[in-house]
């Protein structure tokens, strides 16, 4: 998710489930071919990893799909559900829902040059497009083009007049038409997306759909990964407590300190950990207010997880 998310943000997500699928944020074409930083860099712990790119020239995104795959990500994703202006002018993100055509050859570009798979992410539909017809012509090329999975955001965008926050929560959710496309596509893995906010939710569309995707709910609550390999994955593995995890993340902190890593960047992606317990408060604001001073360190992440009450586990 831009600016929300980045790869601290998945190295500490990954410290709570070995299985949930982690996607980057949108990292566009231009920046990995033109840019000055390393847009593709990542922690070896952080697979199974998708690389989510946002382009619309089929020859660029194949050249960003080799370099990712020779950079050891599992899958790509293609972005076709960003409503945001900046994307637009660009012409990807959800504007791109009204050239099939393009897309297809896109995600045919891609799959011409890699052997991970490329999977598409998008939206029920734009602005007056939102017909169930138009999602299907869509769909329809993506099969064509040898898409291996969809992400469905199950709500549609308006190109104009909302904002990308608007866009995520002013046009309505409609859970049924993804199933509907799943029962008419049933040989497409698809997944859902779109204010679930628990594994109970994630199980219900799990009857009908393949996969299911948490956005803002796994950010804000990033707890709710500990459930997930146990609930979802069958994996009964024992799951780290809280106080835990966060130990677990102290030798990633020392590491990237080491590396000019500045402490706040990796620790406001913790915030939420203790969401709703005796402490959180008390957690969040000694980051907030200590993470951020020259030559802050681990001390920092130490002391604020001392103001944290620790659950006594009574295993009799
Ligand atoms: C701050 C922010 C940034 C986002 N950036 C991206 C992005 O880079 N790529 C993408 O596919 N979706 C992005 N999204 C949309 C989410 O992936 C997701 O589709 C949307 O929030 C609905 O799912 P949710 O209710 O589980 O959050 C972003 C959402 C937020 C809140």
């Amino acid at each position: 998710m831009l600016d929300w998310t980045d790869r601290h943000c998945r190295y500490f997500h990954r410290l709570m489930s070995r299985h949930a699928q982690l996607y980057t944020e949108m990292v566009t074409t231009g920046a990995i071919l033109h840019g000055k930083g390393d847009y593709l860099a990542f922690s070896p712990e952080e697979h199974p990893l998708v690389l989510q790119l946002g382009g619309s020239d089929p020859a660029a995104l194949a050249r960003c799909a080799v370099l990712a795959e020779q950079r050891g990500y599992d899958e790509l994703n293609l972005n076709v559900g960003c409503p945001s202006d900046r994307v637009q002018n660009g012409m990807f993100g959800a504007c791109l829902m009204a050239e099939p055509a393009l897309v297809a050859e896109c995600v045919a570009a891609m799959k011409a040059e890699v052997a991970i798979p490329v999977t598409v992410k998008t939206r029920i539909g734009i602005d007056e497009q939102d017909s169930y017809g138009f999602l299907c012509t869509l769909v329809e090329r993506l099969i064509e083009a040898g898409t291996d999975s969809l992400i469905v955001h199950a709500r549609k965008a308006w190109l104009k007049g909302l904002s990308p926050r608007e866009n995520r929560e002013i046009p309505p959710l409609d859970y049924e038409r993804v199933y509907r496309l799943k029962r008419d596509y049933p040989g497409l893995t698809i997944a859902i997306n779109g204010g679930i906010k628990s594994l109970d939710e994630a199980r219900v569309h799990l009857e009908h759909l393949d996969g299911v995707m948490l956005g803002r709910e796994v950010y804000q609550n990033p707890y709710l990964l500990a459930e997930v390999d146990a609930a979802l994955f069958n994996d009964g593995r024992e799951v780290p407590s809280r106080h835990q995890v966060i130990r677990n993340l102290l030798p990633y902190i020392e590491r990237e300190l080491g590396r000019g890593t500045y402490l706040g960047n990796i620790t406001r992606h913790t915030l939420g950990i203790f969401q709703g317990l005796p402490g959180a408060r008390a957690w969040r604001r000694h980051l907030s207010e200590n993470a951020h001073r020259p030559g802050a360190g681990t001390e920092v992440v130490e002391a604020a997880l001392a103001k944290v009450p620790e659950a006594v586990v009574d295993y009799s």
